[in-house]
């Protein structure tokens, strides 16, 4: 994705308002954007936060590594800094976790530019910034709107960190507690897709590697896990939050796993012999097939011959279609409350090359 979102092009418009010594761009999309931004400032005097693979990938070609955190943990940020530039995100108390994390790394006359799209929310947050300082509405346009935040010295001097959330989930007999954090999916409860995908799932006699594709807060692998305690799953997420939550996830309950880092399978070197997923179609407030659908297509070259697929899906979603190509076939095994349960094997025919 290279092309600039709405708010980057807003940001663009208004490149004389992000003129100053020390800046930290906050959770960009993947666009175009920072590759501008850098190409006109002076070497070494932009900072990256991004909790997701597909922008540190991108960023960690444009700024030197130590002005890049990829992390759930800010402090790794070298500030102060004198502007920091917030793309709103889709969960509200994500963003608000996060400027309460931001707001103690300016310095004494810093400032936050927060960005977001019309229909996202931009216009409430306005009224909400006042609960961190000053408020000033800087422009709107690109369909998108531009406000201005001078923190409080309260607000500079107080970080409440991240706040965590414990729920217990149950699934045909089987009990974990999960570790949320905020802005990870279905934060501080089971998804109905999930718990549609968990129960499918528990007819099945699951044994050998299993990669949890898209892992969120780790509810698949710990469940799996927590059922036959021989399975160390691996747990994959592109985002950092869901990768500690997940992390928390399996520390709660005494479970072993690996937790990897990774922009769909780009990252993941081996084979399994289950890949189970509730796959995403959003990203922040957008909706993106294309990630799913390349996991569907490449699942294969990471399954071990006779290897299984099985996702959940909103049954709207045409994934069946993209199933078959890959696997040659694609079993329909649960509907129920708008989800679909697919499920592929992988047939000696269709196993690639090794990896
Ligand atoms: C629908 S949620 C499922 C979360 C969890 N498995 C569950 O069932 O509760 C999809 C997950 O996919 C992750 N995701 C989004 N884009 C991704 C990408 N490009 N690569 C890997 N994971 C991604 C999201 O961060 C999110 O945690």
């Amino acid at each position: 994705m290279s092309s600039l979102t709405n708010p980057s092009r807003l940001l663009e418009k208004n490149s004389e308002e992000l003129d100053s010594p020390r800046l930290l761009l906050a959770l960009p999309p993947a666009d175009g954007f920072l590759s501008l931004l850098a190409a006109e400032r002076p070497a070494g005097s932009t900072h990256v936060l991004t909790n997701m693979v597909e922008v540190r990938e991108q960023a960690s070609r444009i700024v030197p590594e130590a002005n890049l955190v990829y992390s759930h943990d800010f402090s790794q940020l070298q500030g102060p800094f004198d502007l920091i530039v917030l793309y709103l995100q889709k969960s509200k108390p994500y963003t608000s976790a996060v400027l309460d994390q931001l707001c103690p790394l300016l310095t004494e006359q810093g400032r936050i530019l927060l960005v977001g799209e019309n229909g996202t929310g931009i216009k409430s947050w306005r009224k909400n910034l006042q609960n961190w300082g000053e408020v000033m509405p800087i422009t709107s346009g690109c369909h998108s709107g531009l406000l201005e935040l001078l923190p409080s010295e309260q607000s500079r001097s107080t970080n409440k960190g991240w706040e965590e959330k414990h729920f217990p989930i149950a699934v045909a007999g089987t009990e974990i507690q999960v570790a949320s954090l905020p802005g990870v999916f279905s934060h501080g409860r089971l998804d109905v897709g999930t718990q549609l995908l968990l129960e499918t799932l528990s007819k099945e006699n699951i044994r050998g590697q299993l990669l949890d594709f898209g892992c969120g807060a780790g509810v698949i692998g710990s469940w799996q896990a927590k059922r036959h305690n021989r399975c160390k799953p691996t747990l994959l997420d592109t985002d950092a939050m869901a990768l500690e939550a997940a992390r928390r996830t399996l520390a709660l309950n005494g479970l072993e796993g690996k937790v990897v880092a990774s922009h769909g399978l780009s990252g993941l070197n081996g084979r399994y012999d289950w890949i189970i997923s509730n796959p995403p179609f959003h990203e922040g407030v957008k909706t993106r097939y294309d990630v799913t659908e390349n996991f569907l297509l490449q699942a294969k070259e990471h399954l071990n011959r006779g290897g299984q697929l099985r996702i959940v899906a909103n049954s709207f979603l045409r994934y069946q279609p993209l199933i078959e190509e890959a696997f040659g076939h694609c079993e329909v095994l649960a509907q129920g409350r708008g989800f679909t349960i697919y499920g592929a094997t992988l047939a000696p025919a269709f196993v690639s090359a090794e990896i």
